[in-house]
């Protein structure tokens, strides 16, 4: 399904870069390019920019970048040809008639066919195949309607149902396969993956049904307490948040991330339709960017365990410095048979009711008590030596604000809690961050006089063997796409004369280009990754000027044959370059 130069160059021309990204990001004007907060990670200060000139956009902070197409495919998760169809629905350009075969189309296939398993799992619960399944929510005290709501299911006690199911629609095994729907034993034999199982389907943003959880009914089942769909074609389970389809409709402010799928449905049921889950991981920075989408505020209420305590932890570290407004919510361990036991969301609704939880959640604090509590807990506070202990320790944590306010607000009941005066506390917490400056202070300068680790591409799948050659190839880049009159001026140069594959590529593909019309950088995401497209945005950002370019570009050749010469030619003796090579990598990160 290879899309026309043609078809692309309109679709790229109708869909202006920065209406796209203003779609996504608050963009304002600077000069001749606008900027934002950037959507691929937290920030508070914009470093994301957008050219309109060059119509590619360039993060400062997380190095991504593109065009077009890949801003579409990295917001919304899209491959190629679906980021293109996304664009030229948004403007009403037909597609082009298609082929079948490519791997969008395996992409399609498993879509349908765990669509079609969802509702297969679905209608069994309704049928006496499904009772065990039902009886099983009664006991959990989910309703019919909020089993519809989620479109539960039920996985029936046979090795085979969903597989004769399948079959009989059309689906092939290997498509079974590939979903994880089914599972090849030692003897070659398919069998169903989920069976005598409650079945969750998992939803992805667009509404498709990307996976599936599946809990046992019984305590006396063997098998793990939930199973679930394997990565495929179309899950990773990095990217999904279980719930988030239906909790980025809820007219909650915020959004509360809970541990398990049944969390979410008896939050949802109870009335908080805010509710998602991430599926027994910790959160992740993909994630995040899917919350940021639909909330600027997280409530986080994992299980009150250790195991909880951590993936709030966690979460807080991954959330620190990002624009979310987060807090903790944490729930109390409930008193039974003379011992706390831990309660989850789901425990706490059950025994404490609705209100109790919406009163927890008004009260919740942020995450900032959170961690205060956590490092108070480590001391016992009666022993003067350890109140000394926890003094350090805590000026160590209110450092990190980069708010004074709040730094004199922590300091003053961090200060009364091992009573000393704020005020000698706060001599504490001014020199833990001086400690802390000079220390990220050092590491910047550190990289400063680095002057090869600073050209070296930060992207780890690209590295410059040749740093002057690169520099020179680099140029090359940026002068052609600057003006297009310079192409005359490279027919002596040949990409197997540069030093840096892409670089290489990136050549081949201009020229090309510019020989079945004009060149298009954001048309470089036909051939290139999202990781090379990045880099390759970023080296546009380096200024070029214009003014002497028919000079420049010469010298730039200049250099790039002197150094291909110097790999191939009479002076070059491998075994030099290798020792070379491998020291320069040694110096530089790589083992
Ligand atoms: P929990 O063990 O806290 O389960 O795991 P839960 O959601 O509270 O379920 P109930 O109340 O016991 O029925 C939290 C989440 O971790 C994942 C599941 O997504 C689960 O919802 N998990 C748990 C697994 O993937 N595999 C497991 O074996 C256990
Ligand atoms: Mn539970």
């Amino acid at each position: 399904m290879a899309f026309s130069q043609s078809f692309l160059d309109e679709l790229i021309a109708r869909n202006d870069i920065t209406d796209v990204v203003s779609g996504y990001v608050n963009l304002t004007k600077k000069g001749g390019n606008f900027f934002g907060l950037c959507p691929f990670h937290n920030e508070k200060t914009g470093s994301f920019s957008v050219s309109p000139d060059k119509q590619i956009y360039h993060c400062f902070g997380c190095k991504k970048g593109g065009g077009v197409i890949n801003f579409v495919m990295e917001m919304e998760n899209f491959s190629f040809p679906e980021a293109v169809e996304f664009l030229a629905k948004r403007v009403n350009l037909p597609l082009p008639e298609q082929g079948k075969g490519s791997d969008d189309s395996l992409r399609r296939r498993i879509l349908a066919l765990n669509r079609d398993a969802a509702r297969f799992f679905y209608e069994t619960l309704q049928t006496p195949e499904g009772a065990a399944v039902e009886k099983y929510l009664e006991t959990r005290k989910i309703s019919l309607k909020t089993a519809v709501n989620f479109g539960l299911g039920a996985a029936q006690d046979k090795w085979d149902a969903l597989l004769q199911a399948m079959t009989r629609k059309g689906y092939a095994k290997s498509e079974l396969l590939s979903a994880g729907l089914v599972v090849q034993g030692k003897n070659g034999n398919l069998y169903d993956k989920f069976r005598n199982r409650l079945i969750f389907p998992v939803i992805d943003n667009r509404g498709d049904v990307v996976a599936f959880g599946g809990r046992i009914i019984s305590k006396d089942d063997p098998g793990a307490k939930y199973m679930n769909s394997p990565e495929t074609v179309v899950y990773s389970k990095r990217r999904v948040l279980y719930g988030l389809n239906l909790a980025k409709k809820s007219k909650r402010g915020n959004i509360i991330l809970c541990e398990g799928n049944i969390d979410v449905v008896m939050l949802h049921q109870a009335g908080f339709d805010n509710a998602v889950a991430s599926m027994g991981t910790a959160l992740t920075q993909e994630q995040t960017r899917l919350l940021s989408r639909c909330t600027k505020e997280l409530i986080l209420c994992y299980d009150n365990d250790d195991a909880g305590k951590i993936a709030t932890q966690k979460a807080l570290a991954i959330l620190q410095d990002s624009e979310f407004n987060v807090k903790v919510l944490q729930l109390p361990k409930r008193f039974v048979d003379g011992e706390y036991v831990k309660q989850d969301a789901d425990d706490f609704i059950k025994y404490q009711g609705r209100e109790a939880f919406e009163r927890l959640l008004s009260g919740s604090a942020d995450g900032m008590d959170f961690r205060m509590e956590q490092v108070a807990a480590r001391f016992d506070l009666s022993d003067d030596k350890q109140k000394v202990e926890y003094a350090a320790a805590v000026s160590e944590l209110i450092a990190t604000l980069s708010n004074a306010v709040e730094r004199e607000v922590y300091t003053a009941r961090a200060a009364a809690l091992c009573s000393v005066t704020p005020q000698a506390l706060a001599l504490d917490v001014q020199r833990a961050r001086k400690r802390l400056f000079t220390k990220a202070d050092r590491m910047q300068r550190r990289a400063d006089l680095n002057p090869i680790a600073q050209v070296q591409p930060k992207l780890r799948t690209v590295r410059y063997d040749n740093v002057r050659s690169a520099m020179a190839e680099e140029g090359v880049i940026r002068l052609l796409t600057l003006d297009e009159s310079l192409f005359g001026e490279v027919e002596t140069l040949s990409s197997s004369e540069f030093s840096c594959q892409l670089l290489g590529r990136v050549f081949d593909a201009l020229l090309s280009q510019k020989n079945d019309g004009h060149i298009s950088v954001p048309l470089l995401a036909r051939e290139l990754s999202g990781e090379e497209m990045s880099h390759v945005s970023q080296l546009l950002q380096k200024p070029e000027s214009a003014a002497n370019a028919h000079r420049a570009l010469r010298d730039y050749i200049t250099l790039i044959k002197e150094e291909a010469q110097k790999r191939s030619g009479a002076g070059y003796d491998p075994l030099a370059a290798a020792v070379e090579k491998y020291k320069s990598k040694k110096g530089h990160g790589g083992k």
